[in-house]
């Protein structure tokens, strides 16, 4: 694992941005796995910026994390809704390379298995973007998930549907529900960049970073994988134990 610290939000935004523009240079043809919540969307307006001067997204393929179960792709809190407002809709990536979980789908179990399945046809995901929970969850992977778990339908720990009510009007309208790439899935990415801002991420981020690899911290996994950069701020790093340079 390599870890990087960023004094700003902003500084750690277009450090990510980077790493993904010089992938997509070597490879036009990239596949990207995305990740929703507020700590991407300042790497997000980065990539717009990098698109308007000349970085062609006409030839990647993107799979996105997860979705709410439940919600239709044209809902506001959406997670489809959310890729389109923060990066789709303003760069030109062609519409039938984005692959994101449908909240709606009739048989869950079936287009999990047709997801996992795409992304083997593609080769796999050459480059997985995350964030992370406050209870260290990766994508929907709340504590507890086995760590060969593969796309599937979850339950929301409470904390979660807590955290994630400041996107809804009330409580009662977050789902319980999600489905997720599962943690075998995003393990198998050939290169991952975890994100994570702000000291409300601190505690989480030393137990994921330095603490045991363990399914009650599902982010802990990452300990494990070969290629594996960390982007953090110093708000979110300001509890790790070990030194790290700026
Ligand atoms: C949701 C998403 C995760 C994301 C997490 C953190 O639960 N499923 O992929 O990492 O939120 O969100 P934020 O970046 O807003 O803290």
């Amino acid at each position: 694992m390599k870890i990087i610290i960023k004094k700003t939000y902003e500084e750690l935004s277009k450090a990510a941005a980077d790493i993904i523009k010089e992938a997509i240079t070597k490879k036009p043809n990239i596949v990207l796995g995305l990740a929703t919540g507020s700590t991407p969307i300042g790497c997000y307006q980065e990539l717009i910026k990098m698109h308007k001067e000349g970085l062609d997204f006409s030839k990647v393929t993107t799979f996105n994390l997860d979705e709410y179960l439940g919600l239709a792709a044209d809902h506001p809190q959406s997670y489809n809704y959310f890729m389109y407002e923060n990066l789709f809709n303003y760069i030109n990536i062609n519409h039938k390379d984005i692959y994101i979980p449908g909240g709606t789908t009739k048989n869950v179990e079936e287009s999990s298995k047709e997801y996992e399945k795409k992304i083997k046809e593609v080769g796999g995901i050459d480059l997985q973007l995350l964030g992370i929970g406050s209870d260290g969850h990766i994508g929907f992977n709340e504590p507890g998930t086995p760590l060969d778990s593969r796309t599937q339908l979850v339950k929301l720990a409470e904390s979660t549907i807590q955290d994630n009510s400041r996107f809804f009007k009330k409580r009662e309208d977050v789902p319980k529900f999600a489905i997720t790439m599962g943690i075998q899935t995003i393990f198998e990415a050939k290169k991952i960049l975890l994100l994570a801002s702000g000291e409300n991420k601190a505690e989480v981020i030393s137990k994921a970073l330095e603490g045991p690899i363990t399914p009650q911290i599902t982010a802990s996994i990452l300990q494990k994988h070969p290629d594996t950069i960390v982007i953090l701020d110093t708000a979110a790093a300001s509890k790790l134990k070990k030194q790290y340079q700026l």
